[in-house]
């Protein structure tokens, strides 16, 4: 036990810290209906990934003012919208991939699945499922295949 203590101590002194410590809760904030239950499923798969979920509710004008100023088209759009590391994430968008997103770090406004694919998170209806992509969304509004599901 001593000994245990002493280790991490001087893990401390030379700056390291225990593997723990280091990997901190990607914390993302979501704009969402008050209602809206896959939205609401959607939030438990990211939590359930480890995300620390701010949710806020949002009325249908705040929602699309929202979409707009972040550069989400009607083509590109979902029923939520969140904010994570300066990138915009639209509809139900893996876990997985946001977390590869903020490692990556591409130039970019961010991710979306547009529409609500049946199968992806949130959106499971027993064993069906209909097969999606997630989409990155460029600066200049073009889009790109991120990840194919
Ligand atoms: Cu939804
Ligand atoms: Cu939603």
């Amino acid at each position: 036990m001593t000994l245990r203590i002493l280790l991490v101590f001087s893990l401390v002194i030379l700056g390291l810290t225990p593997a723990s410590a280091t990997d901190t809760a990607p914390s993302i904030e979501v704009w969402k209906s008050a209602t809206c239950e896959c939205c609401g499923a959607w939030i438990k798969h990211l939590e359930a990934n480890g995300f620390t979920v701010k949710v806020n509710a949002a009325d249908a004008s705040t929602l699309a003012a929202l979409k707009r100023q972040a550069g989400i088209g009607d083509k590109l759009a979902s029923c939520h919208t969140a904010k994570i590391d300066g990138y915009v994430i639209e509809g139900h968008v893996p876990g997985t991939d946001i977390k590869r997103l903020v490692a990556e770090r591409p130039d970019a406004i961010g991710l979306a699945v547009p529409g609500m694919p049946v199968g992806s998170p949130g959106m499971e209806q027993g064993a069906e499922f209909e097969p999606y992509d997630v989409l990155l969304i460029k600066k200049d509004g073009a889009t790109e295949t991120f990840a194919s599901h």
